[in-house]
């Protein structure tokens, strides 16, 4: 159709919404907020032209959105699913982490990190419900980029059950489970003991799952331990370790593999003087992996600092489960 009618008057086009909407945002006094919504809005807008989207598809996007919102509380965050399995969380995260070579990457923080978990003694088990895992030893040190030892570091530290589920995912659990803080020594050193890392499907039961299935993925990830490992003038890393024998290192549900977190989980048939001297009396597996640290350029915000923040939205909202 033509942008000049017969009567003279002209037609609005996709380019002028854009351009008009473009320009009423152009007066934003923050200069970051600007760069960010000026750029969103013509991404978005393009996005619409390009795909060409129908008027009951945007409604069909804006329905799982609501879908999405119903269904979080303080245990479920499905919008962190979303950016999860949709890699948007392992793009934020390399953009904003961009380590120096030697530090150890970092990866997705995920939906499961719960406040709170109990400080542990060096060894102290973080799985002491688990009456199936094969007990596991994670042992190494915290280091800076010079390989000197970090003492006093805080290895916050998170895993789901041998079960697959973490503990806000099992009803029959109440209270914290999988989960401890455990401090490196004057050597850097720190252990932990827990059960061997199993792999499991990201909640599938809501509007990521529905996206998955419609798109022929699998919500699997590989078998990994969570942490996060700050020190007093070091920048906070977030970070798993992963099993190099896992089947779904290749096709993580939410894109987290990175080679240099991929380490051996060794199988040990006897008791050997460290796990017996912990309790453990029959097979168990050990795993080292050496944390190195980045000197902290600048107090940045923190994923706790967001994470206070989403924990208290969730606190507050009713719904529960999941
Ligand atoms: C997790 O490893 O806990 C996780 C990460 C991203 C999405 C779902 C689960
Ligand atoms: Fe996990």
């Amino acid at each position: 159709m033509p942008d000049v009618q017969p009567n003279g008057r002209r037609n609005k086009t996709e380019g002028d919404i854009t351009a008009e909407v473009l320009a009423r945002f152009s007066e934003t006094p923050d200069p970051r907020l600007r760069r960010i919504i000026l750029s969103l809005i013509g991404h978005l807008h393009a996005f619409v032209k390009e795909v060409e989207l129908t008027e009951a598809e945007w409604f069909q996007a804006i329905e799982i959105l609501t879908e999405a919102g119903k269904m979080c509380s303080d245990k479920r965050q499905e919008f962190i699913l979303f950016s999860d399995t949709l890699g948007v969380s392992m793009v934020v995260d390399l953009v904003d982490h961009r380590k120096p070579e030697g530090a150890t990457e970092s990866t997705v923080f995920g939906p499961f990190h719960r406040l709170g978990a109990p400080e542990m003694p060096a060894g102290g088990n973080i799985a002491p419900y688990d009456r199936t895992g094969v007990p596991t030893l994670v042992s190494g040190r915290v280091l800076d980029l010079d390989g000197r030892p970090v003492a006093g570091a805080v290895l916050d530290v998170w895993q789901t059950q041998s079960n697959g589920l973490y503990d806000s995912q099992d009803q029959s659990l109440d209270g914290l489970h999988m989960r401890g803080k455990f401090k490196s020594d004057a050597e850097g050193r720190y252990l932990i003991r827990t059960v061997q890392p199993v792999n499991y499907p990201i909640p599938s039961d809501g509007p990521v799952g529905a996206m998955l299935k419609a798109t022929g993925r699998h919500p699997w990830r590989p078998a990994h331990i969570h942490f996060v490992v700050s020190a007093d003038g070091y920048e906070p890393v977030t970070t798993h370790i992963f099993d190099r024998t896992d089947p779904y290192l290749a096709s993580d549900a939410v894109f987290a593999v990175k080679d240099s977190l991929v380490c051996d989980f060794v199988r040990h048939e006897a008791p050997e003087p460290e796990a017996s001297r912990l309790g453990i009396a029959g097979t168990f597996y050990t795993a080292q992996f050496d944390f190195r640290l980045t000197p902290a350029s600048s107090a940045q915000a923190t994923v706790m600092d967001a994470q206070r923040r989403l924990a208290a939205l969730g606190s507050k909202g009713s719904l529960q489960g999941g």
